[in-house]
């Protein structure tokens, strides 16, 4: 959606996958203090977004949501003008249909009057899901009710992030590139491994819809929340990353460890998610679960992950020209988990533990003024 937002892929957190409805002012305001202070903020974070449950079940006399004041004393404004004041912004969610998933009141014909409460909150992010829709099935559907809430959202003026949550139904990538900011490419993920390489898998052939201000969201991250080791979240991020999707925490930071923290601040790789050209990793090669994926760059590097689906460590290799860089006597490789530096001549390559990945930043060239032998790790 050209609405000169989200250039780069959004980056912030939200509340469903480690807290479900047990969201409130607290955790967001105690959140939005955890980001400034572990540096995520610095790192990139800027979204803290309210996923479903932060209503009432009905609206006021006047047609208007209504924040639940048990957990929102100071209402959506309030908790948005804390979120501002670390300088943060602050996110949404509602629903184009009838009800939210969990039956809170949905936006579906009232979305006029949502749209400026959200602006008139201070909100800056609406995550727009899916749920009890009384949807005829056909795309048109689907691209009345988004497009519906996306002029809603423009008539207000206030700037807000548009995140469609279809969950990939009438394959969004085809459709809603001038509808919202994102959407959702496949089902919800859960906190496990088959989850997140199944979702993986999906999202990867999309490459070619997402670009500045409309990205593939193939879901939040679940990075920390104990159902994968940390090599699988290293490839969960390492593959959401190489994506270009938005990179929304969804772990309880108030009690991450400095393992999560060090995947979720990997500040190199973060750089590939918001690398200015926006351009979504393309597949090389992916025979016996061995995935090479190539990642193209603002400053003609690229970014390669050597991906290992199996269930064993195996050797992954490919080359520079095939991951898309130009014919040079050699190349400056850098590996971006290992945070080691090495010259090759052209080979890229490594033993990846089971569902690891090596995530490599390769630039034509040698860096260093040594002479062969050069190094290959592989
Ligand atoms: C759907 C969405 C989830 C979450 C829940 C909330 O399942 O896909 O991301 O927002 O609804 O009820």
């Amino acid at each position: 959606l050209d609405n000169g937002l989200a250039r780069t892929p959004p980056m912030g957190f939200n509340d469903w996958n480690a807290f479900g409805c047990d969201v409130s002012e607290q955790l967001i305001e105690q959140t939005a203090d955890y980001l400034v202070s572990s540096g995520l903020k610095d790192a990139g974070y800027t979204y803290v977004n309210i996923d479903d449950c932060w209503q009432t079940h009905s609206r006021d006399a006047q047609g208007r949501l209504v924040p639940d004041p048990a957990k929102f004393p100071d209402g959506i404004k309030g908790t948005a003008d804390y979120v501002h004041s670390k300088g943060l912004k602050l996110g949404i969610y509602e629903d184009a249909g009838t009800e939210t998933c969990a039956h809170y009141p949905g936006s579906l014909g009232h979305e006029t009057t949502d749209a400026q409460s959200f602006a008139d909150w201070g909100v800056d992010y609406l995550k727009y899901d899916n749920c009890n829709n009384n949807s005829d099935g056909t795309r048109a559907d689907y691209v009345k009710r988004y497009t519906a809430m996306r002029d809603a959202l423009a008539a207000t003026g206030r700037p807000i992030v548009y995140s469609l949550c279809e969950w990939g139904v009438q394959n969004p990538w085809e459709w809603a590139g001038d509808v919202g900011n994102s959407w959702r490419t496949t089902g919800d993920i859960s906190d496990s491994w088959s989850s997140m390489l199944n979702i993986a898998k999906a999202n990867m052939p999309l490459a070619s819809a997402a670009g500045p201000g409309h990205w593939n969201d193939p879901d939040m991250l679940e990075v920390g929340n104990g159902g994968m080791t940390d090599t699988e979240y290293r490839s969960h991020f390492s593959l959401w990353s190489m994506m270009d999707s938005p990179l929304l925490i969804g772990t309880d930071l108030r009690k991450a460890t400095p393992q999560t923290l060090a995947i979720l601040g990997n500040k190199d790789v973060i750089a590939l998610d918001q690398d200015p050209l926006g351009k979504q990793a393309t597949v090389v090669s992916s025979d016996g679960g061995r995935y090479v994926m190539t990642k193209q760059l603002a400053n003609g590097d690229r970014a390669v992950a050597l991906f290992n689906a199996g269930d064993q460590a195996q050797r992954i290799a490919t080359t520079a020209t095939a991951a898309g860089l130009p014919h040079r006597g050699g190349y400056t490789v850098r590996d971006l988990w290992s945070h080691t530096t090495y010259d090759s001549a052209g080979t890229l390559a490594a033993t990846v533990p089971a569902h690891g990945t090596v995530l490599l930043r390769v630039s034509a060239g040698h860096t260093s003024r040594r002479n062969p032998p050069l190094l290959d790790t592989g």
